[in-house]
C-alpha cells in the first residue's frame, strides 16, 4: 500500500467554543487554543481538526456560516488565527479546518439576496420550491426536528433546510455556487496555509432533482430526507479535487452521513481523486431505535465488531478509514461504549483507546477523550444548549412519543452537549476553562477528572494515549497492517489481529467488567507485550482477561 503522512497521523478534534477561553467571556477562543498548543504537542498528535471558527450567528454553534472568510467575533480576529496557525506549524503539527458547504447561515449575504425576489441573481444559490396544495413541497423532516422546508413571505415560496431553518441548503447544481466554494477553499489553502478540510455532511450536497417524498414510518411526523450519496456527489467532489484539493498537500475527510462501504470506496478510494477518507456512522447507529438516537439502548458488542470489521477488511487496500468513537456530535465515548464508573473509568478508557488505535485507518481523539471525560448529568432541559436536543425534547414530548422525563434521560445519554461541556484543564473554578461564566455548565467531576491531574499521574489515560500515539510512529503495522477478526460471536471480548511483512499483532479487549477466560492462539507463544492497561508482563496460552483489560501482543 502506498504510504502517506495522513495515513500515519493521529488527529485531535477541537470544539473551539468549549476548549479554552482566554478573555473571561465564558466562550472558548483562538487565543485560548494557542495557549494550549504545548499540551497537544505533549500528547503527540499530528493534526488538529478545528470545528468551525467562521463568522456565524451561532444557531448551530458555527455550523451556520455567514462569512466564510472572517473569524467569528467571539473567537477572536484573523490576526489571532494567523498566530494560532503559526504556533501549530512551529510545533510540527497541521491544521484541518471544517468546511460547511451543504448550507450557509440564513444571514449569509447570498441568502439575504436570494430571498429578496425570484429573479435576484442569487436566487439559484439555494433550493427554492413552490408549495404543494398550500403545504410544504414534500414530506421531508429536518435533522433538527420539524419540516425541512421553510415558507418565505417575500416570494411565497419555500426554501430547503436539512438542518435548522437558519441553515438553508446551497444549490450545488448551480455552477456559480461551486465556483464560489472552490475559490473560498483555494483562499484558505493558498493564502492562509491550512492543511486540509473536514467536510461537513458532504454526502448530502447533491439532491435528487425531483426531490421525491421520503419513506415515512408509521407514526413518524415527517418523511426521511434521503439526500445521501446523491446522483452528482462524486462528480462534484472530483471537480473540487481538480480545482482545489489536488493543488496542495492536504488531508481531507468527508463527514458522510448515510455512506455505505461501497460508497466509501468511491469517496475515499485510492484511485478516485475525491477525498482521503470518510467518517461513517454505522457503529454510532447501533444504539438507535424507533425514535432515532433517543433511546437508552446500548451498543451490542457482537454487532459493533461486525460493523467495525466489515469496514476494516473491505476498505483494506482500496480506501482509507477514519477511526473514531466520539466527536462534538456524539456522547462521550467512555460513557457510551464503556464504563464511566469511578471504579473502571480509567482502565476502560484505556481499553477503548487501544481497541480503536490498533485498527487500520487514521485515529481521531476528541478533546477531553484523552483524559477520560464523561457524559454530563444535565438536571433540567434549561441546562441544555444544543438546538438538536432542545427541538427534539419539545417535538417528541408534544407529539406524545416520548415523555419529557425520558427525553431528558436520553439527552444525558446521547445528546451532543455531553461532548460540548468545557474542557477540564485543572481543579480550579470552572475547571480552568474560563475566569467568567461558561456558556454551558462544567461537568461537576472536574475536580478529579482534569488535564493537570492526568499529566501528573503516570498511570493516567493521558499518558496511555501518549504511548499509543507514539507507537503509531514506531510500528508501521499500526497504520498499514491487514486486519482480521477472531472470536466473532464472543459477547465479552473483541479480539483481532493485524499483519504486515511477517509481523503480527494480537489485540485482546474485554468490553465487560467480568474476568473472561481466553486461549491465546499458539502462534503468539513467546510474543512480546506491546501495550496493555494492567501492566501485565506475561501472556501465553490460557489466560484470564481482567475487567476491561486491553492487551496487545506482537510476534
Ligand atoms: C454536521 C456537524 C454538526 C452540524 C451539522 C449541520 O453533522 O458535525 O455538528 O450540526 O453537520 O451542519
Ligand atoms: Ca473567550
Amino acid at each position: 500500500m502506498e504510504k502517506a503522512w495522513w495515513k500515519e497521523a493521529v488527529v485531535y478534534q477541537i470544539y473551539p467554543r468549549s476548549f479554552m477561553d482566554s478573555n473571561g467571556d465564558g466562550i472558548g477562543d483562538l487565543n485560548g487554543i494557542t495557549s494550549r498548543l504545548d499540551y497537544l504537542k505533549e500528547l503527540g498528535i499530528d493534526v488538529i481538526w478545528l470545528s468551525p471558527v467562521y463568522q456565524s450567528p451561532n444557531d448551530d454553534n458555527g455550523y451556520d456560516i455567514s462569512d466564510y472568510q472572517a473569524i467569528m467575533k467571539e473567537f477572536g480576529t484573523m490576526e489571532d488565527f494567523d498566530k494560532m496557525i503559526e504556533g501549530i506549524h512551529e510545533r510540527g503539527m497541521r491544521l484541518v479546518m471544517d468546511l460547511v458547504v451543504n448550507h450557509t447561515s440564513d444571514e449569509h449575504p447570498w441568502f439575504l439576496e436570494s430571498r429578496k425576489s425570484k429573479d435576484n441573481e442569487y436566487r439559484d444559490y439555494y433550493m427554492w420550491r413552490d408549495g404543494k396544495d398550500g403545504k410544504e413541497p414534500n414530506n421531508w423532516g429536518s435533522y433538527f426536528s420539524g419540516s425541512a422546508w421553510q415558507h418565505d413571505e417575500a416570494t411565497d415560496m419555500y426554501y430547503l433546510h436539512l438542518f435548522s431553518k437558519k441553515q438553508p441548503d446551497l444549490n450545488w447544481e448551480n455552477p456559480k455556487v461551486r465556483d464560489e466554494v472552490f475559490s473560498m477553499m483555494n483562499w484558505w489553502c493558498g493564502e492562509k496555509g491550512i492543511d486540509g478540510f473536514r467536510m461537513d455532511v458532504i454526502s448530502l450536497i447533491s439532491k435528487q432533482p425531483d426531490l421525491p417524498d421520503g419513506p415515512q414510518a408509521p407514526g413518524a411526523l415527517y418523511g426521511y430526507a434521503d439526500c445521501a450519496n446523491g446522483p452528482r456527489v462524486h462528480e462534484f467532489l472530483k471537480e473540487m479535487n481538480q480545482k482545489v484539493l489536488s493543488k496542495y498537500d492536504l488531508m481531507t475527510v468527508g463527514e458522510t452521513a448515510g455512506v455505505t462501504i461501497e460508497e466509501a470506496k468511491r469517496y475515499a478510494g485510492f484511485d478516485e481523486n475525491e477525498l482521503n477518507m470518510v467518517f461513517h456512522f454505522e457503529h454510532v447507529g447501533l444504539d438507535g431505535g424507533e425514535h432515532g438516537k433517543w433511546t437508552d439502548k446500548r451498543v451490542p458488542l457482537v454487532e459493533f465488531k461486525k460493523v467495525m470489521s466489515a469496514w476494516q477488511t473491505e476498505l483494506d487496500g482500496k480506501a482509507w478509514n477514519s477511526l473514531y468513537l466520539g466527536n462534538h456530535d456524539q456522547p462521550r465515548s467512555i460513557s457510551r461504549f464503556g464504563d464511566d464508573s469511578e471504579e473502571y473509568r480509567v482502565i476502560c478508557a484505556k481499553m477503548l483507546a487501544t481497541c480503536l488505535h490498533m485498527m487500520q485507518g487514521t485515529p481521531y481523539v476528541y478533546q477531553g477523550e484523552e483524559i477520560g471525560m464523561t457524559n454530563m448529568p444535565f438536571a433540567d432541559i434549561s441546562e441544555v444548549r444544543d438546538i438538536e436536543s432542545i427541538n427534539a425534547y419539545h417535538e417528541m414530548s408534544e407529539a406524545g412519543l416520548i415523555s419529557k422525563e425520558d427525553m431528558l434521560r436520553f439527552i444525558c445519554l446521547k445528546g451532543r452537549d455531553n461532548a460540548r461541556t468545557p474542557m477540564q484543564w485543572d481543579d480550579s473554578e470552572n475547571a480552568g476553562f474560563t475566569t467568567g461564566t461558561p456558556w454551558i455548565g462544567v461537568n461537576p467531576n472536574y475536580k478529579t477528572i482534569n488535564a493537570e491531574a492526568a499529566r501528573a499521574d503516570k498511570d493516567s489515560v493521558f499518558h496511555y494515549y501518549r504511548k499509543l500515539i507514539a507507537m503509531r510512529k514506531e510500528e508501521p503495522i499500526l497504520a498499514y497492517g491487514h486486519y482480521a477478526l477472531l472470536e466473532p460471536d464472543n459477547e465479552s471480548l473483541y479480539v483481532y489481529t493485524r499483519e504486515l511483512d511477517g509481523q503480527k499483532l494480537l489485540v485482546i479487549c474485554n468490553f465487560t467488567k467480568d474476568a473472561v477466560n481466553y486461549d491465546i492462539p499458539a502462534e503468539f507463544d513467546g510474543a512480546q507485550i506491546l501495550i496493555g492497561n494492567y501492566g501485565r508482563t506475561e501472556a501465553q496460552g490460557a489466560i484470564e482477561v481482567k475487567p476491561y483489560e486491553a492487551l496487545v501482543l506482537k510476534k
